[in-house]
């Protein structure tokens, strides 16, 4: 059991690992060592994020963005370094010294948050049940209508705000103060300074997490005209809408169980088709769908198998394009992705790469309306015979041929399919798809095939700048530098710190962060034990300085090459480098020297003086940089 809060933060680094925290926000797919997936921290193309769980390190080779788990958490959920660890002390069980317990702060707010947050659900739920708000009645009439009995209201909480402004706020009050209700998203401020309720007249439905713990509400007008049709809780402490889906937590384990998940777009399209008996299926809460709505759930779906079932009407259908697209993005560069090959994906649970379909019935209804009136049945048939993204896009595109009937229609018409087949990049499933699109169209699949080909010449990504190195003036002097340093952070060789120490007395590092970075080592190694220890050490001590700190995902991959060395080898590595340490301070002095030199002016006897001290100065320099 941690005692001190130093001893906490080493409790909670043994416990963490990298590979899993960054999974919460980042898709990887394992080379060898190192993780690999797309930046969070900027708009990455290409897989350039690497995580080395050995090292207990991230690094993005593009941005230069690098930390270890503790930093990754504070980066992405916006937090400081005290209450991430506090965070997580409570997620692992462990007890914070009493000392950095947080004083009213954001911990215990949140904690009142939720709890006020799952009292309004059961007040309102209770409301509704039991017809105690004077509108009770006329809610149950409208669930009714919607197919939506006692059974369901109690699996999803369902509940009403009576049309009064503080039913709640009287109720709540009690208890909780008027900051948590408000931060929670539960009352305004009135205009005569006062609070009200912010949910009246409506239909509730309460928003649980992952967890099950309730953040947050969808309250749907029950009267006619009443505007906006849905109200929705602002984002909050605990509740961040592009990273929550509703129904996630009750649809979970079919995700797992079915290995396949469908998005839709409205709360009563998954209330109606979990109670229907198709149970994986979540929606987003009043946005459209996010990256971090992908990654979290490609955490519950081996296969990535993705249903888009949005409305039929254009906007579901641009919502379908964007969503297959987020999808994509948050996917590519991280083996195939599987549009095309069926039989690959019955096989193969591949981790590594996803599969959009779409369910679009023909009827144009969303899947509430088409559970109720059509079946349950009926939409499962839809699921089964879903069509991959490709295939609808492409059967959409083709459906149109016969609008299109001069030479000049239709090779623009034609032109509009080219982008599409351009994604396919499996080269054999492509040829297959311009073949049959060759035929519907009757043109010769050798003309598509060029057009094909020109376009993807044409668009090709340019590669990204990669930016290697951290600190920005780089000479040979500095990377020189930086390699030593390095040698500290070897692991398995047979030198202590302190003998590593003693060999580089001489060299004196001129270089800001290197200087910070090498007498915080110097500091450190008295208390640490081995490599792994330093490194921890390292990212907490430069917590607050993120130039110290990006510069040690560079030196710990250099330190790479110095493994599986002789003793000997070892030493002589660490001299040759002091060596060129040496001789390049050497050149640099004299080309300092040499500016001086030329700078003079020839008349002034005292500059004379100078001059010749100076010739000599660069003679001794540069015999003794010749001795090297
Ligand atoms: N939505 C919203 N605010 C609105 C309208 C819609 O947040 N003013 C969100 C809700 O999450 C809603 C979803 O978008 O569930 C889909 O909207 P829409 O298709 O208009 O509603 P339906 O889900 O069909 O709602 P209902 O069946 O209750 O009419
Ligand atoms: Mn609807």
């Amino acid at each position: 059991m941690a005692n001190t809060w130093d001893e906490l933060i080493q409790e909670i680094k043994s416990r963490l690992d990298i590979v899993e925290v960054v999974s919460e926000q980042v898709v990887l797919k394992k080379r060898g060592n190192t993780y690999w997936g797309l930046c969070p921290f900027h708009k990455d193309k290409h897989p350039s994020f690497a995580v080395t769980p050995s090292m207990g390190i991230y690094k993005c080779f593009s941005c230069g963005e690098a930390g270890d788990a503790i930093k990754f958490i504070m980066k992405t959920k916006n937090m400081d370094f005290k209450d991430v660890i506090i965070e997580l002390a409570d997620k692992f069980g462990l007890e914070v010294p009493k000392s950095h317990k947080t004083d009213g702060s954001t911990k215990e707010l949140k904690d009142n948050m939720l709890m006020a947050t799952t009292v309004a659900a059961e007040f309102y739920h209770d409301l509704l049940l039991r017809e105690k708000s004077d509108n009770a009645k006329m809610a149950l009439d409208y669930l009714t209508k919607r197919g939506i009995g006692t059974d369901i209201i109690k699996k999803f909480h369902i509940g009403v705000a009576p049309k009064s402004y503080s039913t709640l706020y009287d109720e709540l009050r009690k208890d909780f103060s008027n900051e948590v209700l408000e931060k929670a998203g539960l009352i305004l401020k009135s205009e005569k300074g006062g609070f009200i309720d912010r949910f009246r007249g409506r239909i509730i439905i309460p928003i649980q997490n992952e967890n099950g713990e309730f953040v947050a509400f969808g309250a749907r007008a029950l009267e006619e005209g009443q505007a906006p049709k849905y109200l929705n809780s602002s984002d909050s402490l605990i509740y961040n809408k592009s990273r929550l889906l509703y129904g996630l937590y009750t649809a979970k384990e079919a995700i797992r169980k079915e290995d396949a998940v469908i998005l839709m777009e409205g709360y009563f399209d998954v209330i109606s088709s979990q109670a229907h008996g198709i149970e994986n299926c979540v929606a987003s809460c009043g946005t459209s769908l996010t990256a971090e709505h992908v990654r979290l759930l490609s955490r519950y779906t081996k296969s990535r198998r993705i249903y888009l079932s949005f409305d039929t009407d254009s906007a579901g259908q641009k919502a379908t394009a964007r969503g297959a697209s987020v999808i994509k993005e948050v996917f590519e560069g991280l083996g195939d992705i599987k549009q095309f090959d069926e039989s690959y994906v019955a096989t193969n649970n591949d981790k590594y790469s996803c599969e959009i379909r779409v369910i679009a019935p023909p009827e144009g209804k969303d899947p509430d309306e088409f559970v109720r009136s059509v079946g349950a049945e009926a939409y499962k048939m839809y699921i089964e015979n879903a069509p991959l993204f490709i295939d609808f896009r492409i059967d959409s595109i083709l459906k149109q041929k016969d609008n299109y009937k001069t030479p000049q229609e239709r090779a623009q018409y034609i032109s509009s399919i080219i982008p599409v087949l351009c994604e396919i990049k499996n080269t054999i499933i492509r040829a297959e798809y311009i073949e049959s699109v060759s035929q519907v169209l009757g043109i010769d699949s050798s003309v598509i095939k060029s057009e094909v080909e020109s376009y993807e010449r044409a668009n090709s990504p340019k590669p990204e700048r990669i930016v290697k190195n951290v600190t920005k003036s780089n000479s040979i002097l500095q990377k020189a530098q930086k390699n030593l340093l390095s040698v500290f952070l070897v692991p398995d060789n047979h030198f202590s710190f302190a003998q590593i120490n003693e060999m580089m007395s001489d060299v004196a590092f001129d270089d800001k962060i290197l200087i910070i970075v090498k007498s915080t080592i110097d500091k450190s190694i008295c208390t640490v034990n081995n490599v792994k220890e330093l490194i921890e050490h390292l990212y907490t001590e430069f917590v607050d300085n993120a130039e110290a700190q990006a510069l040690l995902p560079e030196l710990i991959e250099h330190a790479q090459s110095y493994r599986g060395l002789s003793d000997e080898e070892f030493e002589n590595a660490i001299h040759e480098m002091i060596a060129k340490i040496n001789k390049c301070k050497h050149i640099e002095e004299a080309k300092n020297n040499k500016e001086l030199y030329k700078g003079i002016d020839d008349n002034d006897p005292e500059a004379l003086k100078l001059q010749i001290q100076l010739r000599d100065k660069l003679k001794k320099i540069r015999q003794k940089s010749e001795m090297n």
